[in-house]
């Protein structure tokens, strides 16, 4: 038997579609008992409904044993604690992707590298943006080239925070992917390259004031904020509470925003705007997590 134990992630980030995420300190916990035959799922949350057929969890272990070359009769997969709401852009399906991976691989007595993992991952998922915070912890900058993950730590300044706005509405990121356009102008692919560099540089070099200016998205933003409602009073009350700086998170329904940690006011102010709005809307601030998965003892 293993559990382990896997943080949320929030992706793209503002300027860094499919290739930026940071893990956050929010988790779901996944128990993985073989057993002689059959696959048996057992979820205590409404947080994750998992079809047999599409569970991510079981498809993962399978994909592992597969490389390594072992065979298996079943597994009892038991989601003990869970956290991270699906459909809500906080890397819900990466959590059950490398859930999966990692117990298995431990299963296994760890006979795959992380990179392996994380290769596994992306594959399933298609883009490494969850995958790989939701693995390695931290925030990470990712490229996919055929069927290699490239990546690097970016660092985060100590005092940023971030606040996570989940509203009561899903938003699939299937539905969230099929309203981007397919082209962009050349204006802005410079907007995002440029902001996407800076952003990474800011941080590394604590420039937490620049971050207002830069953390901002011409790719993915405005086409997904109108699946989410008050999404523009939301920022705007962020800003007014002393916000560093907003986006949506992954392909939404959440919105995140880094907040100073000294800033002691901004929870209650952002609770008592999100109450005033015609959907439910809860507020957490957590920190970022730099552990990545792991496996509990
Ligand atoms: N980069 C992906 C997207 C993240 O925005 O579609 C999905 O969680």
């Amino acid at each position: 038997m293993v559990r382990v134990k896997v943080p949320a992630t929030t992706a793209n980030m503002g300027p860094g579609f499919d290739a930026l995420g940071m893990a956050l300190s929010i988790y779901n916990y996944i128990e993985v008992i073989p057993t002689d035959e059959g696959v048996e799922t057992l979820v205590e949350s409404e947080n994750l409904h998992l079809e047999l057929e599409e569970n991510l969890i079981y498809q993962a272990i399978k994909r592992v044993y597969d490389k390594v070359g072992e065979s298996f009769g079943g597994f009892k997969i038991h989601v003990y604690k869970c956290d991270v709401p699906m459909s809500r852009g906080l890397g819900s399906s990466a959590t059950c992707i490398v859930g999966g991976i990692l117990a298995a691989n431990e299963l296994l007595g760890g006979k795959l590298s992380e990179q392996e993992m994380l290769e596994i991952a992306n594959s399933m998922e298609g883009h490494p943006d969850n995958v790989a915070p939701a693995l390695l912890g931290g925030m990470v900058a990712s490229v996919q080239e055929d069927g290699k993950v490239y990546y690097s730590k970016v660092s985060v300044p100590s005092e940023v925070l971030c606040a996570v706005m989940v509203p009561n509405f899903k938003v699939s990121t299937n539905e969230a992917r099929g309203v981007l356009p397919t082209s962009y102008s050349r204006e802005d692919c410079v907007f995002n390259i440029s902001r996407a560099s800076l952003f990474i540089s800011a941080l590394h070099n604590g420039e937490i004031d620049t971050l207002r200016h830069v953390v901002q998205d011409r790719i993915h933003e405005p086409y997904r904020g109108k699946l989410i409602p008050n999404i523009d009073e939301v920022f705007q009350a962020s800003k007014d509470a002393g916000g560093l700086c907003e986006f949506i998170s992954g392909s939404g329904s959440t919105l995140l925003a880094f907040v100073h940690r000294d800033n002691s006011e901004y929870l209650e102010n952002m609770k008592s705007v999100l109450g005033k709005l015609d959907n439910e809307w809860t507020i957490q601030i957590v920190s970022p997590n730099f552990e990545g998965a792991s496996v509990v003892k």
